[in-house]
C-alpha cells in the first residue's frame, strides 16, 4: 500500500513539474514572438511616422507639450470663425467636487476667477456631497450660504449637483472619501470636463484643454515629483540611444504644428514618454503580459508586478464622461478598491483605469487584431504648466525638471541653449496644487506671516536664488489669502 502511494505521488510530481516546465517554456515563446513584433512596429513607426495618416502608435505612450495644445486651440478657434460655426461651450465643463465644507471657499474663488478674471465660457460644475446641507449637518445653514455664493458667480453658468459620497469603510484616514471624484467620469452631459482639485492656485483659464485631439479620452500630468535625477538621465540616455536625434524639443514642436496647420495627424508626431520611467526591464513584452495577469504565487514568480516610476497625477485631468467608463468603475472596479487598503482614488486610475503598462498592453493587443482600427484613449499633458506643485518652488532640485515638463526631451531656444530658471517656469504655470508637507493647507492659517518662506541659505547666490523662490512661493499664497475674503 505505502509503495503505491508512493508511487503515485512520485508520478504526480513529475506531471507537476512537467506543466511547470511547459508553462514556462510557452511563455518564453511567446514573449520572444511579441518582442520580435513591438520590435518590428517601433522601427516601422519610427520610418514611416510622416507618411503614415490612419495609423497610431501602439507601442508608445504620448506627452503633448503645452505648444502644440496651444496650436491645436488656435486652429480650432479660427476654424471655427472661419466656417461661422462658432464652438458650443455648453459641451465642456470646468469641475469641481466637495465633501469636506472647508472646501467650498476654495470652488468659490476657483469659479470666480475663472469666470470673472479668465472669462471662460464653459460650465463651472461643482459636485457636492449632499451630507454637507442635511438636517443634522454642522454649519448646515453655513453651507448652504456658501453654496448660494457659488451659484451666484453667474447662475447660467455654474451647476451644483448633490451627490453621494462614496465612503471607505473603516477607513479613518483624510483620504476616506476621495473615491467619491470618481463621479466626474459620469458627468456625460459634457463631450470633455477638467476635473481640478481645488486646492490649488489658477493663474489663468485652462480652455485649450478641451481641444486636446477629439479621441483622447483621458489625459493627465504626470507625477514628477517621483522622479530621480537618475531615472532623468535614463530617459535621456534611452531616447537618445533609440532615435539619435537631437534632445531638443523645439524641433518636434515646429514638425507637429506643421502638420496641425497642415490638417495631418499628429499622434505618431508627439514626444514620447520614456519607457524606462514605466517598465521595469527591457523585456517590454515581459512587463506589459504580467501587468495584466492576476498574480498567481504558483506561475507569476519569475515576472515583474514592479509599480512604475511614476502615474497619473490625480488631482487635474481632461476626461470625456462616458458611461461605459463610469460603469466599469462603479460595477467593477471600486467594490474592489473599497475593501481594499490604501486604495484610493489616484490608485485606482492608476493600478486599474490608467495603468500605463496595461494601456501598452491593451494598444499593442487591439493593433495586432485591427491595425488601422485602432484609435489611442490616453495622453500625458505636460507638468510645468498643468501639474506643478506649490513645494517645487522651493526645492532647487526640482528646478530644472520644472522647465522641461517633457520628460525625455529638453526645452532649447533654436541654437541649441537650453532654457531654464524658476522665472519661465512660474510664467508658464497655470494650475498650482497646495502641497507642502508639513505645511498644511493654507485655510488653517490667518496670515501668512504664520507660515511664509524666509530665505536661509549660506552663500550669497543660493541667497539670492532662494529669495526669488520665496518670493514666488508666498505670492501664490498670499494671493490665496486675499482672495478668500469673498467667502465672508
Ligand atoms: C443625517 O441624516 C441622514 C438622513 O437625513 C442620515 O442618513 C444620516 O445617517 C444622518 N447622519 C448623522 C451623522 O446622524
Ligand atoms: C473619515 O475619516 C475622518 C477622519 O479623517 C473621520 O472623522 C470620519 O469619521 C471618517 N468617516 C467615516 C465614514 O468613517
Ligand atoms: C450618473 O449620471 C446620470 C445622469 O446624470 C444619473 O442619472 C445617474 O444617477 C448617475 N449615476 C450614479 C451612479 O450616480
Amino acid at each position: 500500500m505505502r509503495l503505491i502511494s508512493r508511487r503515485r505521488l512520485r508520478f504526480f510530481l513529475y506531471v507537476l513539474i512537467g506543466f511547470i516546465m511547459v508553462t514556462i517554456i510557452t511563455r518564453g515563446i511567446v514573449q520572444f514572438q511579441l518582442n520580435k513584433e513591438i520590435k518590428y512596429y517601433k522601427r516601422f513607426f519610427k520610418e514611416n511616422k510622416d507618411s503614415l495618416e490612419q495609423m497610431f502608435n501602439p507601442l508608445e505612450i504620448k506627452q503633448i507639450p503645452e505648444e502644440v495644445i496651444d496650436s491645436l486651440y488656435s486652429e480650432t478657434l479660427s476654424r471655427a470663425s472661419k466656417t461661422n460655426k462658432g464652438i458650443n461651450w455648453d459641451k465642456f465643463a470646468y469641475v469641481n467636487y466637495v465633501t469636506d465644507a472647508s472646501y467650498l471657499c476654495n470652488t468659490l474663488i476657483m469659479f470666480n476667477k475663472l469666470k470673472t478674471e479668465f472669462q471662460t465660457k464653459a460650465k463651472l460644475v461643482l459636485l457636492v456631497t449632499k451630507d454637507l446641507i442635511e438636517d443634522n449637518a454642522t454649519n448646515k445653514e453655513k453651507n448652504i450660504l456658501m453654496l448660494a455664493s457659488i451659484k451666484n458667480v453667474d447662475s447660467e453658468q455654474v451647476r451644483i449637483k448633490y451627490v453621494d459620497n462614496i465612503v471607505k469603510p473603516k477607513d479613518y484616514t483624510p483620504w476616506n472619501e476621495s473615491l467619491t471624484k470618481l463621479r466626474v467620469f459620469n458627468e456625460t452631459d459634457f463631450d470633455r470636463i477638467i476635473y481640478m482639485d481645488n486646492d490649488a492656485a489658477l493663474t489663468a483659464n485652462l480652455d485649450e484643454l478641451f481641444f486636446l485631439p477629439q479621441y483622447i479620452k483621458f489625459a493627465a500630468p504626470m507625477t514628477y515629483w517621483f522622479i530621480s535625477q537618475n531615472d532623468l538621465k535614463e530617459a535621456y540616455h534611452e531616447l537618445q540611444h533609440d532615435d539619435r536625434i537631437t534632445l531638443n524639443l523645439n524641433n518636434y514642436n515646429k514638425q507637429t504644428i506643421s502638420r496641425i496647420k497642415k490638417g495631418k495627424m499628429i499622434y505618431n508626431h508627439l514626444p514620447s514618454l520614456p519607457s524606462s520611467l514605466y517598465l521595469n526591464s527591457k523585456n517590454v513584452a515581459q512587463e506589459i503580459i504580467s501587468s495584466t495577469s492576476s498574480a498567481s504565487p504558483l506561475f507569476d514568480f519569475h515576472t515583474s508586478k514592479k509599480a512604475s516610476k511614476i502615474k497619473f497625477a490625480s488631482n487635474i485631468m481632461v476626461i470625456k464622461p462616458s458611461k461605459e467608463t463610469f460603469d466599469k468603475i462603479l460595477y467593477e472596479l471600486l467594490p474592489r478598491a473599497l475593501t481594499k487598503k490604501e486604495m484610493y482614488d489616484m490608485d485606482l486610475i492608476n493600478e486599474e483605469l490608467y495603468n500605463l503598462k496595461k494601456i501598452v498592453y491593451y494598444q499593442f493587443s487591439l493593433f495586432r487584431k485591427l491595425k488601422s482600427e485602432f484609435i489611442p484613449e490616453v495622453m500625458v499633458l505636460p507638468f510645468g504648466r498643468y501639474g506643478l506643485l506649490t513645494g517645487s518652488l522651493r526645492n532647487k532640485n526640482h528646478y530644472s525638471m520644472i522647465s522641461n515638463d517633457i520628460l525625455g526631451y529638453k526645452r532649447m531656444d533654436n541654437d541649441g541653449n537650453e532654457l531654464l530658471g524658476l522665472d519661465k517656469s512660474v510664467a508658464d504655470a497655470k494650475y498650482i496644487h497646495f502641497s507642502d508637507y508639513p505645511i498644511g493647507k493654507p485655510w488653517h492659517y490667518v496670515s501668512i506671516k504664520e507660515f511664509e518662506c524666509v530665505p536661509d541659505a549660506e552663500t550669497a547666490e543660493d541667497l539670492d536664488q532662494e529669495t526669488k523662490a520665496c518670493n514666488i512661493w508666498n505670492s501664490f499664497y498670499d494671493t490665496f489669502i486675499q482672495a478668500r475674503s469673498i467667502c465672508n
